[in-house]
């Protein structure tokens, strides 16, 4: 066992057991993206390096610092999703989604992505993010819609300690104000902060708002916030927002200084977290906002955007926290008990006949005594039990105990296919 080979660090190994959670899950983001309309998008698990670093942003942590990058055979740099956005908008822009009539375009995607952060609870470095995007409308209502879907998944599941922070980011002029005051703010004391915020204040000073290193020096709190550097239009486009949130029923909290980790913001910025107590340091389960601007960055027409993303770890985590019980369908239909030499043979037929016909069902393969095949049959959570011993076979029938009351019932072995589907019903 010296030299066994562990899993890499930050990644995760789901079990059966743990892997019909997900799968509950991920058919529930399926069926609320059917209701409201959003159609599944599946892009590759790598991208050009560039497309990361001109969306998310050259200065945000994740392109600094978290992303999996590597160069191919014909010395091109690629780099594993570490998001889902940039490539939607790339495929958006690439297929030509713009000259659809269908508008907005409203896409889902589901699957992993990667960064090369510290490990924690609730922090992979593969983790499954299931997204949302809507692309071509800058409806504040698809704003509202968007945050009910992600609200909606949660909720369906069980979640009730939730907490919703919605801010505005603004359009460009607001956000140039809010630069410049920004770097008034923090110009005088730069020397204070890290050498990442020393950089980022020429570059992209909002990003200091959300350094990790520096998150306790006092000039952080008393930063100027956007909200009052929004313009009249980014003001009412906001307003629209919160009213449209209120009238779907969703409560939230307007957080002047929610600032999100990349780039492309603009506008509607939301985050989702978990009040759960016990629930890690982490709480943010969700986060999105609105991108217009993105789509020409990436090359195509001026398009606006919206979208969000969520780990199903988080969700998870949240479920745990709360004490939710997912309802995952756990147990079989019916678990073949047999006797003798001749009667296991039958069984194999017989067990290819019940699941041709729709159940699950399962044998014995360990040639185990008779007592412990029932064993097995009640560790498998068997709904019926179907014994065939020499005695029943001489006779063709079969002995169907119900797991539930206990009452057995002899029928013709012949029909037990068309018997046993009668009594299940
Ligand atoms: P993000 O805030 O970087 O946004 O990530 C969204 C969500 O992904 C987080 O709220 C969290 O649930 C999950 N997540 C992120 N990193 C990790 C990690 N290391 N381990 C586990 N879960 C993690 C985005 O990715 C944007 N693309 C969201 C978006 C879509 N905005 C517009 N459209």
């Amino acid at each position: 066992m010296s030299n066994q080979i562990n899993i890499p660090r930050g990644t995760q190994d789901i079990l059966p057991g743990q892997t019909e959670k997900w799968q509950l899950i991920e058919a529930k983001a399926r069926e609320l993206c059917e209701r409201y309309q959003y159609r599944e998008l599946r892009t590759p698990i790598f991208e050009h390096t560039d497309l990361f670093k001109r969306s998310v942003g050259d200065t945000t942590d994740i392109v600094q610092k978290e992303m999996y990058t590597f160069t191919d055979r014909g010395d091109r740099s690629l780099t594993l999703r570490p998001e889902g956005t940039a490539a939607a908008v790339r495929s958006f822009v690439e297929n030509k989604m713009f000259g659809s009539p269908n508008q907005p375009v409203k896409l889902y995607y589901m699957g992993p992505m990667f960064r090369y952060e510290r490990p924690q609870a609730g922090r992979f470095r593969q983790f499954v993010q299931f997204g949302v995007e809507a692309m071509g409308s800058a409806d504040p209502a698809i704003d509202a819609e968007v945050i009910s879907l992600a609200m909606s998944l949660y909720k369906e599941l069980g979640l009730k300690k939730l907490k919703l922070v919605v801010n505005s980011l603004g359009d460009k002029e607001s956000r140039k104000a809010h630069r410049d005051a920004l770097v008034s703010h923090f110009q005088p004391r730069i020397g204070e902060f890290c050498s990442d915020c020393q950089n980022r204040l020429e570059k992209n000073p909002m990003r200091i708002l959300d350094c990790k290193a520096d998150r306790g020096h006092e000039l952080m709190k008393s930063a100027p916030s956007i909200i009052d550097y929004l313009t009249d239009d980014s003001a009412q486009y906001f307003n629209k927002v919160t009213k449209y949130l209120t009238n779907l029923g969703i409560e939230f909290e307007v957080d002047a200084n929610l600032v999100r980790g990349l780039d492309y913001y603009n506008h509607t910025a939301f985050e989702i977290m978990s009040d759960a107590e016990g629930f890690g340091a982490i709480t943010t389960l969700c986060g999105g906002g609105r991108y217009n601007g993105l789509v020409e960055e990436i090359g195509g027409p001026e398009t606006p955007g919206i979208g969000f993303a969520l780990s199903i770890e988080r969700l998870l985590a949240a479920l745990e926290a709360e004490g939710v019980e997912l309802p995952v369908n756990e147990g079989i239909e019916c678990y073949l008990v047999s006797l003798g030499e001749e009667a296991k043979d039958y069984t194999v037929g017989l067990l290819h006949n019940l699941r041709m016909a729709g159940f699950s069902a399962e044998r014995d393969y360990q040639d185990r005594k008779i007592k412990a095949q029932f064993k097995a049959a009640d560790r498998m959570n068997a709904r019926y039990v179907a014994v065939l011993g020499e005695d029943e076979l001489k006779a063709n029938k079969i002995n169907l105990k119900s797991m539930a009351d206990g009452e057995q019932t002899e029928l013709p072995l012949e029909s037990f296919i068309e018997k046993f589907k009668e009594i299940c019903k």
